[in-house]
């Protein structure tokens, strides 16, 4: 075990694990930022998906003693009363369906649109390869768009 203090969503965190240990269950075990999920471990399904220092990144297989002073940022600290332009395309095109891979969804398109404000279909299809079981692809890509007008 070691310790580790972590910079996550604006304020330093202090945690006391095993260096391997990915970023994923800082969050969720040690920390208790919930909104990022485990979805397959492997870096595939992107359901754990949080920013570094902006970009969009899989933290379950991103270990702790990798992060050092970078920045991290987690669904729970993309806005302050859940009112990114994303969160509110999300709620008024309702696209969530079971609901379990979305803030993954949202983390990633978030940093796209920070990169690419007004990105067409294909950039958000190259962007976001997060997986949904439910098949939400079609409204998110609209939310996106949605939220891109007010970039
Ligand atoms: S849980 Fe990290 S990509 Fe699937
Ligand atoms: S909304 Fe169910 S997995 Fe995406």
């Amino acid at each position: 075990m070691a310790k580790y203090t972590l910079l996550i969503n604006g304020k330093q965190h202090e945690v006391e694990v095993d260096a391997d240990t990915p970023l994923l269950w800082v969050l969720r075990d040690s920390l208790n930022l919930v909104g990022t999920k485990f979805g397959c471990g492997v870096s595939q399904c992107g359901a754990c998906t949080v920013h570094l220092n902006g970009f969009a990144v899989r933290s379950c297989q991103l270990p702790v003693s990798a992060i050092g002073e970078n920045k991290i940022t987690t669904i729970e600290g993309l806005s302050e009363n859940g009112d990114h332009p994303l969160q509110k395309a999300w709620e008024e095109l309702d696209v969530s369906q079971c609901g379990y891979c979305q803030a993954g969804q949202i983390m990633a398109a978030a940093a796209l649109l920070q990169r690419t404000p007004n990105p067409t279909d294909e950039q958000i299809d190259m962007a976001i390869t997060n997986i949904c079981r439910c098949g939400t692809q079609v409204r998110i890509r609209k939310a996106i768009h949605e939220a891109s007008k007010s970039n």
